[in-house]
């Protein structure tokens, strides 16, 4: 049984993190989607809304579970036997975001990361510009599943 981990804020998700799901969980026998946090960041959803979303997001992909995790991922995927994190690389930028947290993982645990293509009509989706654009009455519904569009309008009410 061969285990990844896909690991990400998912503030909300996005039809771009579903393409990855969808084409992780062909490459390995289980795929967690985990949702962490980090720090850095303004989170939108709280951890059980984001978790619900994922749940729907990958309700037809029978190797896919949803998790949440606290701390370090290379403990969660030792916790989980998984062998290796998969994420999605949209360009330059995510690559450099992308690149020292892979390294750091290595060097922690010997995890490794499995970086997947961007598709390319998914290259300037992102949680945050679906968030920004939303919050200002711009019309995201392209880049989401309609259950996260619907719950975009419950967080942001129009602005006047
Ligand atoms: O949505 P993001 O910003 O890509 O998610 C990043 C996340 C939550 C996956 C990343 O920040 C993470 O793995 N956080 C857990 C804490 C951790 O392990 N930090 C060190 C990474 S080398």
């Amino acid at each position: 049984m061969r285990r990844a981990v896909c690991p990400g804020s998912f503030d909300p998700v996005t039809n771009g993190h579903i393409d990855i799901f969808r084409r992780a969980a062909r490459l390995f026998d289980e795929v967690v989607v985990a949702t962490g946090t980090n720090v850095s960041k303004n989170r939108l959803f709280s951890p059980d809304e984001r978790m619900a979303m994922l749940r729907e997001a990958t309700a037809d992909l029978p190797n896919v579970r949803v998790a949440g995790f606290t701390g370090l991922i290379v403990d969660f995927c030792r916790e989980i036997d998984a062998v290796a994190i998969v994420k999605g690389i949209r360009g330059a930028t995510d690559y450099e975001y992308e690149l020292p947290m892979a390294q750091m993982n290595v060097h922690l645990t010997g995890v490794e990361t499995v970086f997947l293509a961007g598709a390319t009509g998914n290259v300037f989706v992102s949680s945050s510009l679906i968030k920004e654009v939303a919050s200002f009455g711009g019309d995201v519904s392209a880049f989401v599943p309609p259950y996260v569009l619907a719950a975009l309008g419950e967080k942001l009410p129009p602005r006047s």
